[in-house]
């Protein structure tokens, strides 16, 4: 059963959303709640994991039983996942990570101007998710024996969804159904979860707590 079926296991957990700073005082940021990522922290530690939950500007309270880590960019949640992945047996990619940063952060409030403004200049960031998997693949570490990703699709769920797992390299792909009031800040989701070399569990709406279990679900049999 799921009773403390995670015991002795340590677990990383990333939520929320990224925020790439323009200045002081604006960024680039995205819509994440960090809700499914906190119902990761929450259902894993209740199954007895050691949880550390990287959550990247989340207005929630600390999951009971989980060592928050506290970040705003991506570069931030790179370096706190890939420390604390060191020593974990699994890690969950749940955050919204900004494919993109602005590259030059002005160190004072840029002025508002009678003219338009300069563009913004955009840097891509890492792709934090597949670069835990080609270093695991390539015999580094950290070397976590399971990696997650989520992923929100809209069309062609399936079909995208594989191409994604191939493409990161992950051993499970949460791939969330968006749309129709689903996934971004509320506390429903629908999913299905595509796994390396098996065939894709569909998850139906529910709590974002029961999908989380089912991550689980998948998760712990995959752990020595
Ligand atoms: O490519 P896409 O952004 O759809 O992939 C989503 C998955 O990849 C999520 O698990 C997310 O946390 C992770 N990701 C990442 N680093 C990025 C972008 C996404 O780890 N720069």
């Amino acid at each position: 059963g799921r009773e403390r079926d995670l015991a002795g296991r340590r677990v990383v957990i990333s939520a929320g959303g990224t925020r790439e700073a323009l200045d002081p005082v604006r960024y680039i940021g995205n819509r994440s709640s960090g809700l499914q990522g906190y119902a990761l922290a929450r259902t894993a530690a209740a199954r007895g994991a050691e949880v550390t939950l990287v959550a990247a500007n989340v207005a929630l309270p600390d999951p009971a039983g989980a060592t928050v880590v506290r970040v705003e960019s991506a570069l931030d949640l790179r370096a706190a996942v890939f420390e604390a992945a060191e020593n974990a047996d699994a890690v969950v990619m749940a955050a919204a990570v900004a494919d993109f940063r602005p590259t030059a952060r002005s160190g004072s409030k840029i002025k508002k101007t009678s003219a338009d403004p300069e563009p913004v200049h955009l840097t891509k960031n890492p792709d934090i998710l597949a670069e835990l998997c080609e270093r695991r693949r390539n015999g580094g570490k950290p070397a976590p024996e399971v990696i997650a990703g989520f992923a929100a699709e809209t069309d062609d769920v399936l079909a995208n969804g594989r191409a994604k797992l191939a493409r990161k390299g992950c051993d499970l792909l949460v791939v969330n159904q968006v749309g129709e009031g689903l996934a971004f800040g509320t506390p429903d989701n629908a999913a299905v979860v595509l796994v390396a070399g098996g065939e894709p569990v569909e998850i139906p709406r529910g709590p974002k707590e029961a999908l989380a279990d089912v991550v689980w679900d998948l998760i712990a049999p995959r752990l020595s």
